[in-house]
């Protein structure tokens, strides 16, 4: 009976930690800063779940935070198609984005699922905030193997 229990506690163990490989949180504070520099996601997740949390005082207008997913070959020209796409479109370029998150100001979170079948596993992509300005510093690595 014991050895029973033993091996359900441990099946649900690897379970959880399964589970943890297709989720993330991270953050974004009025540094202009993610605390990750980079997230990875495990070859056997079907979707990813992603939530933003913006850390910061500072308004949306000011100090706004997204987390938005490019092919890292994109992230110049989505950078630039971002500014000008100005604030009434968050940010967010026609072409170039594969998945993102709210433009989010001060204590704001924001959570998305989205199925890996859009990317390629191996893939180069980076994450970044399409606020004018910030994705210089606020990208990070997104790794799916
Ligand atoms: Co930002």
């Amino acid at each position: 009976m014991k050895k029973i229990l033993l091996a359900t506690a441990l099946s649900m163990a690897s379970v959880s930690v399964f589970a943890a490989a297709c989720e993330a949180t991270i953050e974004g504070n009025d540094a202009m800063q993610y605390n990750l520099k980079e997230i990875t996601v495990d070859g056997s997740c079907t979707e990813f779940k992603l939530t933003l949390k913006h850390v910061g005082k500072m308004p949306k207008a000011a100090m706004g935070h997204n987390w938005s997913l490019v092919k890292t070959a994109d992230v110049k020209t989505v950078t630039a198609a971002a500014a000008k796409a100005g604030p009434k479109a968050d940010y967010i370029p026609a072409e170039g984005v594969i998945v993102h998150t709210k433009m989010l100001g001060g204590g704001e979170t924001d959570t998305i699922t989205f199925a890996l079948d859009k990317l390629e596993k191996g893939g180069d992509y980076t994450y970044i905030c399409t606020f004018p300005g910030h994705a210089p510093i606020m990208h990070g690595k997104f790794i799916y193997k």
